[in-house]
């Protein structure tokens, strides 16, 4: 694994050339490659996003003394997705590196709350849904707590009353999400808002997906389930500013109904020679770029943006859905909301498998679901420019599986 530094430098040029020539075997997402990882609507997005990163590259938002350009910005973003997930004005929350420190914050300040409020209580558990994201039992790997995954509705959804008989007195959280990853479907939050209440328990809605994306799909007129603060039982939300909120990666932002429960959230430490150290969340050090980046995308597109991006994400959708359905021998998946769709195949002739592979021979990144054994696809505005020619790929490697026979292999790292 080892190699050395170089003995004199390279001219920048060369070194960009060097970079630029690395991506040569890289799915080409400008061109709608990809089903997940990157979220693209054109190049003048980009260039804002892009730019406020670079304003703040070298800011560090460890230093909220040294740098109150990054706390007013952070406050900003965090107030705006507050309004627009219906919080109140007791609300709060922090700016976190992703979606998983989200819910490590989640869970780790809905632990530390249950220790504080109730004296006795054993090791943690928290109550999930099987669909909901693998990052809560990486949270409950690292913070010494037990995750119960309870097997899915029919229709995907989180199976409500198995979930109550799950939840003893140990329990400190359950979770919805909306929309949870490998089915695109939302779970019932209102239903789980009242098992929490009744329980007592904290009710975190994993909202990293459609967070940034379903208020704007709603005002459209879709039928988007409640979801988000506006259902009272929610204690906390995550949402993903670098995901359907266009900013650059490394933004998401951890949100709670109240915000005085943050003060379990926090870490403080003082028994070194260098004074009082406390953070909000896991990180020390942590980048400004992605929290200008998310204000800048925010102010630049205002409501009027994420509306036209989410209408192109569900024309989008609707058009792969009408294509594939037409495609004989494979199924469109129900139910599956918002950007999502998935699909298989019903003609035992035609491997889901062999699809998945030739497609990839294609160029085309295919997203598995392994339960059921399908292709999963997450649209973003980029694959509004190239639904014909995935569909006309599609249209004839479902011709050249079925004449072949061929039989693929379900490849299970999806990641
Ligand atoms: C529903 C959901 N929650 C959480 C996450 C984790 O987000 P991140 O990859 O930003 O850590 C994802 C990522 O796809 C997700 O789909």
């Amino acid at each position: 694994m080892t190699t050395h530094f170089p003995k004199n430098g390279s001219t920048w040029v060369d070194l960009k050339q060097q970079l630029e020539a690395t991506k040569a075997d890289d799915y080409a997402w400008k061109r709608g490659r990809l089903p997940l990882y990157v979220y693209w609507r054109d190049e003048e997005l980009y260039q804002v996003a892009r730019d406020a990163y670079s304003l703040f590259f070298i800011e560090n938002g460890l230093g909220k003394l040294a740098f109150p350009s990054v706390q007013k910005l952070e406050r900003e973003v965090i107030g705006m997705v507050l309004h627009l997930l219906q919080a109140d004005e007791a609300a709060g929350g922090s700016f976190t590196a992703g979606g998983t420190e989200s819910i490590f914050q989640a869970v780790k300040t809905a632990r530390d709350h249950a220790r504080a409020e109730r004296p006795g209580i054993g090791r943690p558990r928290i109550v999930v849904p099987q669909s909901a994201h693998p990052a809560f039992n990486k949270a409950s790997h690292y913070l010494n707590m037990d995750v119960v995954r309870i097997p899915l509705g029919a229709d995907f959804r989180a199976d409500v009353a198995a979930m109550e008989r799950a939840v003893d007195d140990d329990t400190i959280m359950i979770v919805g999400s909306a929309p949870a990853y490998p089915h695109g479907v939302f779970d019932p939050i209102e239903d789980l808002a009242r098992l929490a209440m009744a329980k007592g328990v904290w009710l975190h809605v994993d909202a990293c997906v459609g967070g940034l994306l379903a208020p704007f799909v709603r005002r459209l007129g879709y039928d988007i389930p409640p979801f988000d603060f506006a259902v009272n039982g929610v204690t906390s939300i995550s949402a993903d500013l670098h995901k359907y909120g266009f900013a650059a990666k490394g933004a998401s932002l951890i949100l709670f109904h109240d915000a005085g429960l943050q003060k379990y959230q926090r870490f403080k430490f003082s028994d070194w020679p260098r004074g009082t150290y406390a953070t909000d969340t896991f990180l020390g050090t942590r980048p400004a770029g992605p929290v200008a980046s998310a204000w800048a995308v925010i102010n630049y597109l205002g409501e009027e943006g994420y509306l036209n991006i989410a209408r192109t994400i569900m024309a989008t959708r609707a058009k792969f859905a009408e294509g594939i359905a037409a495609i004989l021998g494979l199924e469109v998946i129900e139910p599956s909301d918002l950007s999502f769709l998935l699909y298989r195949s019903v003609d035992p002739e035609l491997d889901i498998n062999a699809i998945a592979e030739k497609m990839a021979e294609r160029g085309w990144f295919v997203g598995r679901c392994t339960e059921p054994s399908a292709i999963h696809l997450m649209f973003n505005p980029v694959h509004a420019t190239i639904v014909d020619e995935y569909l006309e790929d599609l249209a004839s490697v479902v011709s050249h599986v079925r004449r072949s026979g061929r039989v693929g292999v379900l490849d299970e790292n999806t990641y």
